[in-house]
């Protein structure tokens, strides 16, 4: 890419929060971390925030408190970052999806979403089952059929986003490259 180009995304992206958004298993958490420190921008998992806040896992929290519970955690903490800048922020998959939160996320910032398609996802996510209540207890047809549908509902959402970069086989450095 020319230097100058460089420069201007540099430029439109400096002190912005950029939201990351994408289905369990695109790869938020790497993506964002090395984004976060390319910008300079403070780097913030969803999902870890909320089990510190809370001091339990979000297994625990889906068990004793249910999914509902989850998502008023989720939408809370989104909307804490109002009054923030310079942040790149990983979602947890299901935050588009719930609550109005589409539109709280373009009002914070740059949205971004890493597309992903099912069955790259299941390949992802197979062995990574077991800190995800959703798909928890699912084998490996289960999970693709559970992909193909849940995602389905879910890129109605997701392509609100501002950015929509679609993915296959690039590394995470790659990814960041085109922000
Ligand atoms: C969920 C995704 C998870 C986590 C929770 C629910 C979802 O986050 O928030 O298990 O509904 O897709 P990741 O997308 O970071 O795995």
């Amino acid at each position: 890419m020319l230097h100058l180009q460089k420069v201007a995304q540099y430029v439109e992206n400096f002190g912005k929060n950029i939201i990351l958004i994408g289905f369990m298993g695109s790869g938020k958490s790497t993506v964002g971390k090395l984004l976060a420190k390319k910008l300079g921008h403070v780097f913030v998992d969803m999902d870890q925030v909320i089990e510190k806040q809370e001091g339990r896992s979000i297994t625990d929290i889906f068990q004793t408190e249910g999914e509902q519970h989850f998502r008023k955690l989720e939408r809370e903490l989104l909307s804490s970052f109002t009054a923030n800048q310079g942040l790149v922020i990983s979602t947890g998959g299901g935050v588009p999806c719930f609550e109005n939160n589409m539109n709280l996320i373009n009002a914070l910032g740059k949205s971004i979403y890493l597309q992903l398609s099912p069955k790259k996802l299941a390949e992802r996510l197979k062995n990574e089952k077991n800190s995800r209540p959703l798909i928890k207890s699912m084998n490996d047809d289960e999970l693709l059929l559970f992909i193909e549908k849940k995602l389905a509902e879910r890129e109605l959402y997701y392509l609100q986003s501002k950015l929509i970069l679609p993915i296959s086989e690039q590394s995470a450095s790659e990814i960041v490259s085109l922000v």
